[in-house]
């Protein structure tokens, strides 16, 4: 049984006194029996908010990190650093980051395998364009993503990685894909990872992601394959996160 992931990416929102007192506000209202609880955000904040949450169920994660163990990359941030301050989990592979800052299929591999080495989760993104999914290219290009993104990666590590289906034209734009459409391509990628690894591919948790809110998440989840969901907007306020929890 896949345990449902509902995790908040605060993408470059907060400072640390919000990050603190969003955590303060969340501590022992989640609903571990039903949702796993994380939250990714930005590097200055993430050893606080572990920090914070330290004996509850609360998990914390990371939105980028390099491939590399260490060296002269300017500005990055090494996948040990991140395991240091206990980090549970780390975002790989967002659409922003392959528009804004030249993330490819091949470095989002590379990161997938490297955050399985030193013990960090990876929540690995996918999707289309608008007119990627207007061409009815929508399951091509997320093969392509999720393939490659996979490449290498041990049987054994397999249930570990977490994929998050994000199509790109409902990200903060308040237009969600409709559940139905959401839950076929997330059955799809369930395909492509079984092509992969055969029934192994049943660990595997699939999340989606775009304009999810309180007031949608019910409908989301209710569908037969998605096992969570990667919240931006709204994931930013303590309430709508404990309502997303509570779905
Ligand atoms: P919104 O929930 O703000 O649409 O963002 C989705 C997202 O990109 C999560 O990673």
């Amino acid at each position: 049984m896949r345990k449902p992931i509902i995790a908040g990416n605060w993408k470059m929102n907060k400072t640390i006194k919000e990050a603190l007192e969003f955590a303060e506000a969340v501590k022992g209202k989640t609903c571990p029996d039903k949702a796993e609880a994380v939250i990714c955000a930005p590097f200055t904040l993430l050893k606080d908010l572990k920090e914070a949450v330290v004996g509850t169920d609360i998990k914390i994660g990371a939105q980028n990190m390099h491939f590399e163990d260490n060296g002269a990359f300017t500005g990055e941030v090494a996948p040990a650093m991140l395991k240091e301050i206990g980090m549970d989990y780390v975002i790989i592979g967002h659409s922003e980051r392959r528009q804004y800052f030249n993330e490819t299929d091949e470095t989002v591999n590379k990161k997938v395998l490297k955050a399985l080495e030193v013990g960090i989760d990876p929540i690995v993104c996918c999707g289309e364009t608008l007119e990627e999914r207007e061409a009815d290219k929508t399951k091509d290009v997320v093969k392509v993503q999720v393939e490659a993104a996979l490449k290498d990666v041990a049987k054994e590590d397999l249930a570990k990685v977490v994929i998050a289906y994000e199509p790109i034209w409902a990200i903060g734009t308040g237009k969600t894909a409709t559940s139905e459409q959401a839950n076929d391509v997330i059955a799809y990628i369930r395909e492509v990872v079984k092509g992969l690894y055969g029934e192994l591919a049943e660990e595997v948790r699939i999340q989606y992601g775009g304009s999810v809110k309180p007031a949608n998440v019910a409908e989301i989840m209710a569908q037969s394959d998605i096992d969570g969901a990667l919240v931006g907007g709204a994931s930013l306020k303590a309430e709508d996160f404990l309502a997303l929890l509570n779905f």
